[in-house]
């Protein structure tokens, strides 16, 4: 979800819309808005899009020099109106991202309390603590002090109180939230990009920091409540609002960015003068000490890890432990102080991804993160950071920064190698010469598209779909099944091309479509010996190969994508695009919400 309060001047109704337009990204089931007029609050609300929140303010206009919003993603409740924050009471309105874990409890706490609940909410537990604890005499800070200590959770806020146009009240536990100061006026936001159009003199608070604002000051107390001081920082968020230029879609504009942002992001890892490997400026890992690596993440973060598995342990020989952040976090899993433990993330919020780092640090180990957003919490709570410079990603299905993501982990593998005596200077430079032209193999690889756009037609028809890769190709068939899901809604999964045979090849006939990743590699035959046994039982296969592979195949593949040629090395950033492409176009083709699909958020702060 996403979080702004504006202390500013009249009409900050529609400032807080502005905000929030850029929050989007974080949810986008129902939109609202609260200020104070006349000493009392006001809200608006609506379902689904901002758009209607929009509607709803030209319908009946809101006034008011002092507001929060917020743009939900649906957690407890369903994404209706009345579920849509703010949640009020005549006393306070309250934001929230995240979740409150003993909200039941607090429910039956405040029911006692002789407050009657609307919603279905946990946060609206909060504003009724809050109200009760005024009811009871306290000053607006201490009641809010006295709630966050009664709340379990990973949880932000903002609060607005009646009667008070000059005082807000944020906190957080968790979830993100950075104060933004302005001349004569005070912002809260889920993070800088929110707070782009207004400041970019930002403060972010930490973990159990609450702040109270007024216009012209503001005072942060940490769990303890006692008054600490944190930095202030100059912002790089851009307040230009992304566009899509003459692209239809987001996705579509950022899978045609990916030849210039693999480019910019190689730059920061690769002397092409040189032919070598480089960290970025300031960073240092000794990978030559290193017992074994940890690599952890979500979604298509995570499909890059593993990928990232296989080039660590080839080109570097380093072990390496991966697994998907919902689980690491709570796996205990024995680690050694000292070695590296990687996380991988495009927002650099996602909760379940930052609580494996946490665990990871609290065990002595050193953190490393390939983010793609260099002021979010994870960039700034790692030790090491290798930036992906893939720029801002709207689009909710991860594209440019997944190839960045590998691009940055092929580097760092490369690097490792070198470093740890595996590879020589002579194999490092080939294979930094490779990498180097990525970019331009990225721009032959999307003249497929038109071959894809053709497919989307038939694979629209179906309702399964199943993805098949070796190796390298295998993180990247289960990257090609989740894409299809995300934005066509067809149920697809992703294999290892030689276990179809213990199980999903019972699922093969003549309505199934079976797209194949296969480049031309040394384990090409193994991949189509397995193919063979999918086109025998009447399976329609889609084989995304080379031309190598397209005359050696000998199979009778339904369609055919001839990718260019490209080394063993580039193919697995390459291979992502026809990749990308399928599922765009089938949900093109079907009248999807591409670039917001239903029920997904691009930033999932919440466990
Ligand atoms: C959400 C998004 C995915 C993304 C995942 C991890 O589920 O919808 O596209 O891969 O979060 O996000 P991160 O920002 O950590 O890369």
């Amino acid at each position: 979800c996403g979080i702004v309060g504006i202390l500013g001047s009249e009409g900050v109704a529609d400032k807080l819309v502005d905000a929030l337009k850029r929050l989007e990204y974080r949810g986008y089931d129902s939109a609202g808005v609260a200020t104070i007029v006349d000493g009392k609050i006001l809200r608006r609300r609506a379902e689904g899009k901002l758009r209607n929140l929009e509607l709803a303010l030209e319908r009946e206009p809101l006034a008011g020099a002092i507001g929060i919003g917020h743009t939900r993603w649906a957690t407890h409740g369903a994404p209706t109106e009345r579920n849509a924050h703010p949640h009020a009471t005549d006393q306070v309105a309250v934001v929230h991202n995240g979740i409150i874990e003993n909200f039941l409890d607090l429910r039956e706490l405040v029911k006692s309390g002789g407050a009657e609940l609307e919603t279905d909410t946990d946060t609206e537990v909060v504003a009724h603590l809050i109200t009760q604890a005024l009811q009871a005499g306290k000053t607006p800070r201490d009641a809010v002090a006295d709630t966050l200590h009664r709340l379990k959770g990973a949880f932000s806020f903002a609060i607005i109180f009646k009667g008070e146009e000059d005082l807000m009240i944020g906190a957080r536990r968790g979830s993100p939230l950075a104060v933004g100061h302005g001349d004569g006026a005070m912002y809260l936001g889920s993070d800088a990009i929110a707070l782009a159009p207004f400041t970019d003199r930002v403060t972010y608070l930490e973990d159990g920091d609450w702040v109270v604002l007024t216009r012209t000051s503001f005072e942060i107390f940490d769990e303890s409540n006692l008054p600490v001081t944190r930095p202030e920082h100059t912002s790089a968020a851009t307040a230009v609002q992304v566009d899509k230029g003459n692209y239809r879609h987001f996705m579509q504009k950022e899978i045609y960015e990916q030849p210039e942002v693999i480019g910019h992001t190689l730059s920061r890892y690769l002397n092409l003068n040189k032919l070598c490997t480089t960290l970025p400026k300031g960073t240092s890992v000794d990978f030559a000490a290193l017992d074994r690596l940890v690599i952890s993440a979500c979604g298509t973060a995570f499909y890059a890890g593993l990928i990232g598995k296989y080039w660590f342990e080839k080109y570097a020989r380093i072990p390496v432990d991966i697994d998907i952040a919902s689980e690491f976090r709570y796996r205990e899993m024995p680690v050694k102080a000292g070695d590296l433990a990687l996380f991988i993330s495009q927002s650099g919020e996602t909760a379940d991804t930052l609580a494996s780092l946490r665990y990871c640090k609290q065990q002595g180990m050193r953190i490393g993160a390939v983010v793609n957003v260099p002021e979010s919490t994870i960039a700034r709570e790692a030790d090491v950071v290798f930036p992906t410079v893939a720029g801002a990603e709207i689009g909710v299905a991860s594209t440019k920064a997944f190839t960045c993501q590998l691009s940055v982990l092929a580097s760092l593998a490369i690097h490792a190698g070198r470093a740890r005596g595996v590879l020589s200077a002579e194999r490092e430079a080939e294979l930094v010469r490779m990498l180097g032209e990525v970019p331009a193999y990225a721009v032959k690889a999307l003249k497929v598209e038109k071959d894809l756009e053709k497919l989307s037609q038939p694979l629209s028809k179906s309702n399964h779909a199943l993805y098949l890769g070796r190796g390298t190709n295998f993180p990247l068939a289960m990257e090609g099944a989740l894409k299809l899901k995300e934005i066509s809604y067809i149920h697809a999964e992703g294999y290892a091309a030689g276990e179809l045979k213990h199980g999903p090849i019972a699922l093969i006939d003549e309505s199934m479509p079976v797209i194949v990743v296969a480049p031309h590699d040394e384990i090409f035959e193994k991949t189509v010996s397995n193919v063979q046994e999918v086109a025998a039982r009447g399976g329609r296969v889609i084989l995304i190969t080379d031309a190598r592979g397209a005359a050696e195949a000998g199979i009778n593949a339904w369609k055919t994508i001839v990718m260019p040629d490209v080394p063993e090395i580039a193919a697995p950033i390459i291979h992502a695009i026809p990749v990308q492409l399928l599922a765009y176009h089938t949900a093109v083709f079907m009248g999807t919400d591409v670039d917001q699909p239903r029920n997904l958020a691009k930033s999932v702060t919440v466990e």
